[in-house]
């Protein structure tokens, strides 16, 4: 069959990557893709959030199936547009997308669901929200309600941290993302990813990991959008993924049915981690980047059957087969990410690393220039590696990072430290 994959990350190539290893996979197009997924698959060059030119172009290309990589395309629409022009699709429509584009949705969805999460409230009264959060105290998390690059939390240790970011937000700090903030009860405990696809109907779990946030060594600095992630993560035990499957997962997607919305694609349920309960910090409506590196390098190509039975409305019918191993991928960003970094910069020594089916260097921010691979993004690279451990996934990971040559980037050297 011919598939396409919308996007241009390290989730992406990781993708590409398992499905074009799938024997079902005739032609492989990514739109737009970048240098590493040029090396699995045809690049497109297609405006991916333009509903009716993704359609346009799947029609011409004889795309039989499409899989969606990131949630601003979901949420505007395109898996719509898609299903409209007849094509198969995996990712949710606008209208469940908003479990990812909307927190006052998803919570209101979650208190329906009766699914255990913070304790919430809206505002869209500066007044009104502080005079809430000089009620409750800090430590407490202010909320853009909208879609904002992965900026829109603040997690508030002190109440003026709290009226600040509620200024900020509802002040036009994020434009009308920010039009709405909500203001939650801060969870302690520990973080966790897990991933389940659905079908609408029935969920299947299909891994667990853990990101690292924070730029710096040791969890400090700023926030990212993930410098490194390793699956499976030890917190997520048996019980506790029944816990949330019973709990959070399936009372959700019952909860989307009964309005009308069925959830098709993969649920990301970000997840919080005490006394051995789960609470639902947030659901992402795509797979995590770099979380899906490290799970794509542990399903390989029995990922475009899942997806496909996902769509397809029968994944009753199928099961994901796990093989008892970890897989560990380090994020290589430019030199400043996540502040203004330079673009261009040359690296060197990828086309002596060994890759295989246990190893393999996902590209995200790379493009091919004069016969060079140069950084064009933030997050550029991501090493990853699979193993019978974690410590054996972790050295082999270390080991390609130390055959790039690029000194216009950097990464933490420490990536796993939690479960090592
Ligand atoms: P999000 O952008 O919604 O993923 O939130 C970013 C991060 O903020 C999460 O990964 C958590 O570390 C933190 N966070 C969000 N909500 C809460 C909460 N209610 N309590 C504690 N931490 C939170
Ligand atoms: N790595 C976190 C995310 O994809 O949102």
């Amino acid at each position: 069959m011919n598939i396409l994959i919308l996007g241009s990350g390290g989730r992406e190539h990781a993708l590409a990557w398992a499905v074009a290893q799938n024997p079902k996979c005739d032609r492989l197009i990514v739109a737009p893709g970048n240098a590493g997924i040029a090396q699995v698959a045809e690049c497109a060059d297609l405006d991916v959030e333009n509903g009716d030119a993704v359609a346009s172009f799947a029609v011409e290309n004889a795309v039989d199936f499409v899989i969606v990589g990131p949630e601003a395309p979901l949420a505007a629409g395109v898996a719509d547009d898609l299903r409209r022009a007849g094509i198969l699709v995996f990712g949710p429509s606008a209208a469940a997308a908003q479990l990812e584009a909307s927190k006052t949705f998803t919570k209101q969805v979650c208190d329906a669901a009766g699914a255990p999460t913070a304790g919430w409230a809206r505002f869209s009264d500066p007044t009104l929200a502080k005079a809430y959060v000089s009620e409750q105290g800090a430590p407490i998390v202010i909320k853009a309600d909208g879609l904002a690059a992965g900026k829109g939390v603040v997690v508030a240790m002190t109440e003026a941290e709290a009226l600040d970011a509620i200024d900020m937000m509802l002040g036009g700090g994020f434009g009308t993302a920010g039009a709405e903030v909500v203001i939650e009860e801060f969870m302690d405990g520990e973080e966790a990813s897990f991933f389940i696809l659905c079908d609408g109907e029935e969920a299947l779990a299909v891994g667990t990991a853990q990101d690292h946030k924070r730029v710096g060594e040791g969890d400090t600095g700023p926030n990212t959008g993930g410098m490194g992630a390793y699956s499976p993560a030890p917190v997520m035990t048996d019980a506790i993924q029944t816990q949330v499957m019973d709990q959070i997962i399936r009372p959700s997607l019952r909860e989307m049915v009964s309005r009308g919305t069925p959830f098709q694609g993969v649920l990301f349920a970000g997840l919080m981690i005490k006394d051995g309960q789960a609470r639902l910090v947030e659901y992402n409506v795509r797979f995590g980047d770099p979380e899906c590196q490290a799970l794509m390098m542990r399903l390989g190509a029995q990922i475009l059957d899942l997806l496909l039975a996902a769509a397809e409305g029968r994944l009753s019918e199928v099961q994901a087969n796990w093989a008892d191993d970890h897989a560990l991928t380090v994020v290589m960003a430019s030199n400043g990410y996540p502040g203004s970094y330079e673009k261009g910069t040359v690296i060197g020594g990828l086309d002596d690393i060994a890759s295989n089916s246990g190893a393999y260097v996902f590209h995200a921010g790379t493009a091919k220039k004069d016969g060079q691979i140069v950084a064009i993004g933030g997050r550029v690279l991501a090493v990853t590696a699979r193993a019978d451990s974690l410590a054996e996934a972790h050295k082999q990971a270390y080991a390609m990072i130390d055959q790039i040559n690029w000194p216009g980037g950097f990464y933490r050297s420490d990536i796993g430290w939690r479960a090592l």
